[in-house]
């Protein structure tokens, strides 16, 4: 890919278009996985300005933080707690247009309203971690992010 991103487009559909292929040229030649999972955050925040975005991995049956952009956040979560170890524990993304409305979410910044947390799938589709955006408008994630975040989990961890 070209030195930088270049994101024209103003629609969050329009946006996912343009940043994907950009994205995939710069994943595709690097194995590292905590590089490309870097890589991965920073675009996005770059792309959208969400408020936050990273990964949590599981190493001994809790989630560790991982590469991330934004404020400071927790770094362990246990199996089916907050909306990531529920994300964990379900197996399947879940997002959620408002977080106070979800039992047990873990607060890490006060100005998280909304979030979408996908879970992370090794090549034998056993899960490794979940990619977690947050946002700090309320109802901010739906389908169209759902699916084309899970392309570029795929670039990722095919
Ligand atoms: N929101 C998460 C905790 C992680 S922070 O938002 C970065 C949760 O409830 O699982």
């Amino acid at each position: 890919m070209a030195d930088e991103l270049k994101i024209i487009a103003t629609t969050k559909e329009d946006k996912y278009k343009e940043l994907i292929p950009q994205l995939k040229a710069l994943l595709e030649t690097e194995e590292d996985l905590i590089a490309n999972m870097a890589n991965v955050c920073a675009a996005l925040k770059q792309s959208f300005n969400f408020w936050w975005v990273g990964f949590y991995l599981i190493k001994n049956n809790q989630l560790v933080l991982g590469p991330f952009q934004g404020p400071v956040a927790c770094t362990r979560i246990n199996y089916g707690k907050g909306v990531c170890g529920k994300s964990w524990e379900l197996n399947k993304t879940l997002i959620v247009p408002n977080v106070d409305e979800f039992e047990g979410h873990i607060a890490c910044s006060s100005l998280s309203k909304s979030e979408i947390v996908i879970p992370i799938k090794d090549k034998n589709n056993t899960i490794i971690g979940v990619l977690d955006i947050d946002s700090e408008f309320l109802n901010h994630f739906n389908e169209t992010d759902e699916m084309f975040l899970k392309q570029i989990l795929q670039f990722i961890f095919k």
